[in-house]
């Protein structure tokens, strides 16, 4: 499975992409307002930090600019994968745009029928939201199953499944078990995954332990 960093935070991107276990990064209108930073700029910088998908979302809604917008964004690098909303617009956007051989996430998905629709129009990615559906007592991780599921069983369909509004590391796991390709998390998340209170404890008593031999591996 694939680790994208949801971010728009250009020193988390370096941060993490010096792991060498990054894949790609995804933004969002609400992440770019918060950094503060002019979007085009930032996604031609991120865009020379990470070979992988960098996708960058439309702002406008309706299918002439949407499109527009989607051709600009697409010529900024050749990782750009255009990010686009899931309504019919979208797709129509999506259709156009993948049939150019352009990369397309379809985001602001919350049903399976919605997920087919995106497969159909020949997005690299489906984002379906987790966090939100758990957030309003629905069943996130239940809906990359079924959508797992149903690409599985329709071969013909070459949309990755992009795990986005990933809360906490279960998500991530879960989603790696039900096949998912993609998994996009905050910075804080990622550096979660690293992290086992049994590891800390385990590693302060071998440094303390070694320190006792009085001996250096290193001359
Ligand atoms: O970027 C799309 C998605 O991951 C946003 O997540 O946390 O705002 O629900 P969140």
């Amino acid at each position: 499975m694939k680790f994208f960093v949801d971010t728009a935070d250009i020193n988390d991107i370096k941060d993490l992409a010096a792991t060498g276990l990054l894949d790609g990064v995804t933004t969002n209108p609400s992440l770019v307002a918060k950094s503060g930073r002019n979007f085009v700029e930032l996604i031609k910088e991120i865009c020379t930090v990470v070979d992988g998908p960098v996708s960058a979302e439309v702002a406008s809604v309706d299918y002439e600019t949407m499109l527009e917008e989607g051709k600009y964004l697409a010529t900024l690098a050749p990782n750009v994968a255009v990010k686009v909303p899931l309504t019919e617009a979208g797709l129509k956007v999506c259709k156009y745009l993948s049939g150019k051989g352009t990369m397309v996430n379809v985001t602001l998905c919350f049903s399976s029928a919605q997920a087919l629709l995106a497969a159909k129009a020949g997005a690299t990615f489906v984002s379906p939201f987790v966090g939100r559906l758990d957030d309003i007592g629905q069943d996130g991780m239940g809906l990359i199953e079924e959508i797992c599921h149903m690409y599985q069983a329709q071969p013909d369909l070459k949309t990755q499944v992009l795990v986005a509004s990933v809360r906490h590391p279960r998500h991530v796991v879960d989603a790696a078990k039900m096949g998912a390709h993609v998994a996009t998390c905050p910075p804080a998340i990622i550096r979660q995954l690293f992290g086992h209170p049994l590891t800390d404890k385990g590693l302060a008593q071998f440094v303390a332990d070694w320190a006792k031999t009085g001996q250096k591996i290193l001359k």
